[in-house]
């Protein structure tokens, strides 16, 4: 009988609440093989981000999965940062003891393409913060987004922004490596702000996990109920965790309903800068380059990160 072998998965990501609720969820999925979790400047400064993926490893117990440092700035701007909905350090209220472990040396784009090499048509990256990491391999190695599998992002949004009127905060940040992105053929799905919106978790969904009662679960309840807050205090009713909508996007695809579409990217404009903007109904003539979700169930996500959570620590 032949091994069904664990899907080979990078992630790119700039922890962040929702980043490292996601983290923890891809560290507790069996069935994928992460390889390597790469960080970027994003939701705070790249010192923060880094320090926060190797706490979250060590705290899952996998310090088996390598972190690398990419990018500090994006491609041609300067760093824009989220702490009023991230916090002065990325997690919140959550304080994690600081790593023991330190980064793994290497080019974060040489380590994607390595990989990528070593099992063409395998790979999986999964990008959760601003594109910058994926767009400097792609440039560094043109190649490289026909040897991947799939790129799955959470980024952009189908109607209003999160960062301006237009934008979402991961696209806004580099829309330049976005549009290298998502101009470059790779096998594209793109989690937008507005599938994570529609359906979020409630207090009741956070108890439920924090009932898990491990240190990651607890760890999770925390960062939850600090997103919880600010939801609240702009409005929302529960929270959106865009990038563990994300993480389900990849563990549990069948869940959600997903549209191929046309997608470009605006670079410029006073008001448009950052915007992805989706050709819904084939009047650009462009063929489809993108897979953009437009629903999911939330109990089957909610389930499958509390079954992730179940299996750390
Ligand atoms: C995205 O931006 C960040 O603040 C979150 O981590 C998420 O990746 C949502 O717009
Ligand atoms: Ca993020």
């Amino acid at each position: 009988m032949s091994e069904i072998r664990p899907r080979p998965v990078i992630l790119d990501t700039d922890p962040g609440i929702d980043d490292a609720v996601a983290i923890l969820m891809l560290l507790g999925a069996e069935e994928i093989d992460l390889q390597a979790i790469t960080v970027v400047g994003g939701n705070v400064g790249l010192r923060n981000t880094l320090r926060n993926a190797l706490s979250l490893v060590e705290l899952a117990g996998r310090t088996d999965v390598p972190v690398y440092a990419g990018a500090k700035n994006p491609l041609l701007t300067r760093l824009v940062t989220a702490e009023d909905i991230h916090g002065a350090g990325g997690l919140g209220n959550l304080e994690l003891p600081v790593p023991v472990t330190n980064p793994t040396e290497g080019d974060v784009a040489e380590v994607i393409y390595r990989r990528a090499q070593e099992a063409p048509g395998e790979l999986t990256l999964i990008a959760i913060g601003p594109l910058t990491n994926i767009a400097r391999a792609f440039l560094a190695h043109p190649d490289l987004p026909g040897l991947l599998k799939e790129l799955i992002i959470m980024g952009g949004s189908v109607g209003a922004g999160n960062m301006t009127l237009a934008a979402e905060f991961n696209i806004y940040v580099d829309p330049e490596a976005a549009r290298i992105v998502f101009g470059s053929g790779v096998k594209l799905t793109m989690v937008p702000l507005d599938v994570c919106n529609s359906h979020t978790l409630k207090m009741k969904d956070i108890e439920a996990i924090e009932a898990v009662g491990t240190d990651c679960a607890k760890a999770v309840g925390k960062l939850l109920r600090y997103s919880h807050n600010v939801s609240t205090r702009l409005g929302r009713d529960g929270c959106p965790v865009y990038d563990a909508v994300t993480a389900a996007c990849l563990l549990r695809r069948e869940i959600f309903e997903l549209k191929d579409c046309a997608i470009d990217l605006e670079t410029r404009g006073r008001l448009t800068r950052g915007r992805t903007v989706v050709d819904w109904y084939g009047v650009s003539g462009d063929q489809p380059n993108c897979a953009v979700a437009v629903d999911f169930e939330i109990e089957g996500y909610r389930d499958r990160l509390i079954e992730s959570l179940s299996r750390l620590r």
